[in-house]
């Protein structure tokens, strides 16, 4: 299918009004993997490049013991500064030796031998973002065998040092390292979003970011779904749009808030990548990743991204079509009053005539035989997940 040029802003504008299944999604990676977003975790957003293989360990423990791995979340991901400065004499990446003293591949041993996957992060330029490690520019085909050869299941592929080549070169070529290497490995892009990568990442990787780097801020957090927002239409299974990691539980948002973050970014079918210390987790922000209402809106077969579909000053609704002929629906609040929002079925992809149940994913209510519209009182920074079903 032919690609789409980019969305003007005009056009944006159109689609807030309307509905948009996913009609644009273009070529998808041969290596069959994300036919629904990817879940797991990253070492990033809470420990930096405080990392090591005592740390990863206890965090791939923390998932199965804390009972989020059964919940769907796999991937144990290693993000920046895990090497040696230096590549070794081969010209091989080498695991940092006095942080990861027993080397990746044990460490994927580890990672496999309790049912989940070990990734690992790389850059599309000569060193990467710490600049403490040697980026995979020119080294493509090596970095990738060697990758395959550890039993890596999954490659962040960040942008940092690039000497201002194209990306699209860039990271068509580790896209075909990777296909080469023997190895299905889910190719993360880390691009940005700079050169609106929704428009040609598609058969290149499994998911590609859209956005600069999340902070642990309600307003970054929103920035970046909205920046991401504007590209649902070429997300869909097998390659997602990435508004980066979450920050669940690292502290600097209010419940309600962290609330509103993992709900849409199930709704727009984010990545769900945990961003805290799950060994430490507090009650609350365990109760949040472990909803498995709003996961199963994630991890929906149809693969549908949920947009933005009707705005008032800083009462919005978001939805996105599911499985089943049911709508997932986000009732947002981004303002600093309390406010009632309807959420009008003109405006949700339902026909004015649908009666629905309305299941509320947070508090597990059923409000039975709902026509037209769904009006809430939603407070301050906060939100209200639904999944509505046609009766
Ligand atoms: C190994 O990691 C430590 C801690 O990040 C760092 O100080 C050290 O320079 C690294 N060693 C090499 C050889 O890269
Ligand atoms: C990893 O870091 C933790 C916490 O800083 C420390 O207790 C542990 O000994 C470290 N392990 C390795 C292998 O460096
Ligand atoms: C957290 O949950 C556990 C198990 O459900 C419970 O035993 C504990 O008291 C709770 N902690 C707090 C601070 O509520
Ligand atoms: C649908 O969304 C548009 C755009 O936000 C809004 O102007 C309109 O009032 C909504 N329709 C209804 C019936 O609420």
């Amino acid at each position: 299918m032919a690609r789409m040029a980019p969305l003007s802003p005009m056009f944006f504008f159109l689609v807030l009004s309307t509905t948009s299944p996913a009609a644009c999604v273009g070529a998808i990676l041969k290596n069959g993997l994300g036919r629904t977003p990817p879940m797991g975790w990253n070492s990033w957003n809470h420990f930096g490049c405080g990392i090591n293989e005592t740390i990863i360990r206890d965090i791939a423990d923390a998932m199965v013991d804390t009972g989020l791995a059964k919940l769907g979340y796999e991937y144990i991901n290693i993000d920046d500064c895990w090497a040696d400065f230096n590549r070794d004499s081969q010209g091989n990446l080498a695991a940092n030796a006095s942080t990861f003293p027993s080397g990746i591949m044990a460490l994927a041993d580890y990672v496999h031998g309790k049912r989940l996957k070990l990734g690992i992060y790389g850059d599309a330029g000569v060193r990467t973002c710490s600049k403490l490690m040697p980026g995979s520019l020119g080294y493509e085909e090596q970095d990738a065998r060697t990758y395959a050869s550890w039993g890596i299941d999954y490659l962040k592929y960040d942008n940092c040092h690039s000497r201002k080549t194209s990306p699209i070169t860039r990271y068509t070529k580790m896209s075909e390292a990777l296909l080469n290497s023997g190895r299905n490995i889910f190719f993360s892009l880390c691009e940005w979003g700079v050169d609106d990568p929704a428009t040609w990442a598609g058969g290149i990787g499994n998911s590609w970011r859209t956005t600069v780097d999340i902070k642990d801020k309600w307003e970054s957090m929103t920035n970046n779904a909205d920046q991401s927002n504007k590209w649902a239409s070429y997300a869909g299974p097998g390659g997602w749009n990435d508004p980066d990691m979450l920050e669940v539980g690292n502290g600097g948002m209010t419940t309600e808030e962290y609330r509103s973050h993992f709900s849409i970014w199930a709704l727009v079918k984010a990545p769900l990548l945990i961003g805290c210390d799950i060994r430490l987790m507090s009650n609350e922000t365990k109760e949040i990743l472990s909803n498995q209402n709003v996961i199963a809106v994630n991890q929906d077969e149809l693969g549908v991204q949920g947009h933005k579909v009707q705005q008032d000053g800083y009462l919005e609704v978001w939805a996105g079509q599911l499985s089943g002929g049911r709508v997932a629906l986000v009732m947002w609040n981004r303002g600093p009053a309390g406010a009632s929002i309807t959420a009008s079925w003109s405006n949700i992809s339902l026909s004015l005539s649908a009666v629905v149940d309305a299941h509320d994913l947070w508090t597990d209510e059923v409000t039975s035989s709902v026509q037209g519209s769904l009006k809430r009182d939603v407070d301050s920074h906060a939100c209200k997940m639904y999944i509505l079903t046609p009766k």
